[in-house]
């Protein structure tokens, strides 16, 4: 890992090379339990229409967390769209299922025909995309009139405080950089055709074991991680270790805030932001 500048301003934030680190720990560092994609899921779920299949996009689908669980809840086909080959071959071999396509592409160019998708989720990827209108004019090409994108992401003014984030103190002010606020996002979608459905704020509990959860940490798959020098990580590391010894690591809740966006029909007039 690079060693990044500590004073520089978090605004100067690099972009994450997921083909070049992440790729190799990412679906160890980041697993989730089953129950917690079922939940997702069902939140999905309650605000989808009934009938079944429905065609879905996985946008950033990375090692394919999510894409299996979207097929088996809503059908498919799933279509898991990856700019990263690594990422996109760890999701080939670890997360394969019968109706899951992995495909090479990216947020403002998804290799998928117009208005072909009835839903879409995009998972912590959309502050990865480097132009976030032109994405949103592209995701608005291939949903239905009528389907609705799940925008799952951190959010600016409502940073969580993650059980380790007192370890790496600086983690908050680099995620406050990193995340656009609600107000944004939905701004940047609203322009490209879409209306706001729903702002879901979303507390979940901590899940697992605590050892676990560490032992998940320590393989970086964080990408504010990258944004940190090996000194401030060395730091927190250690005092992590040492109060897992001391049985002192308080087990908080964290944030799972997503918005619904709902694609308007295509004559719709959109009023400029
Ligand atoms: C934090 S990972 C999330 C992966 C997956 N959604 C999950 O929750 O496990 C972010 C993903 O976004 C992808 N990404 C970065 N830039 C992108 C872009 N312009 N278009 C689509 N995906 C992008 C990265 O390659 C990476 O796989």
């Amino acid at each position: 890992m690079a060693t990044p500048d500590p004073q520089a301003p978090a605004q100067t934030l690099k972009p994450v090379d997921y083909d070049r680190v992440q790729h190799g720990a990412y679906a160890k560092g980041r697993a989730l339990p089953a129950e917690a994609i079922q939940r997702y899921m069902d939140l999905f779920a309650q605000r989808l229409p009934a009938r079944r299949p429905l065609t879905f996009v996985d946008l950033g689908s990375g090692t394919g967390r999510f894409t299996p669980g979207l097929a088996e809840a809503f059908g498919g086909p799933v279509y898991g769209v990856e700019p990263a080959g690594a990422m996109r071959r760890a999701a080939e071999t670890g997360a394969a299922h019968p109706r899951v396509s992995y495909l090479a592409g990216e947020a403002a160019a998804i290799p998928l025909p117009d208005a072909s998708a009835d839903a879409m989720l995009m998972f912590l990827s959309f502050h990865h995309f480097p132009d976030k209108p032109a994405a949103a004019r592209e995701i608005a090409r291939i949903i239905k009139p009528g389907g609705r994108v799940f925008l799952r992401s951190g959010f600016k003014g409502r940073i969580p405080d993650h059980w380790w984030r007192s370890y790496f103190p600086r983690s908050g002010e680099i995620e406050e950089a990193m995340f656009p606020s609600i107000a944004e996002a939905c701004a940047v979608f609203e322009a490209a055709g879409f209306a706001t459905a729903e702002i879901v704020p979303l507390v979940v509990p901590f899940e697992g074991d605590i050892a676990e959860a560490v032992a998940r940490l320590r393989l970086r798959a964080t990408s504010v991680f990258e944004h940190m020098t090996e000194a401030e990580l060395d730091q927190g590391f250690a005092r992590l270790d040492a109060d897992l010894a001391a049985g002192t690591i308080e087990e908080k809740p964290t944030l799972g805030d997503f918005i619904v966006f709902e694609r308007l029909a295509h004559d719709t007039e959109i009023t400029p932001a």
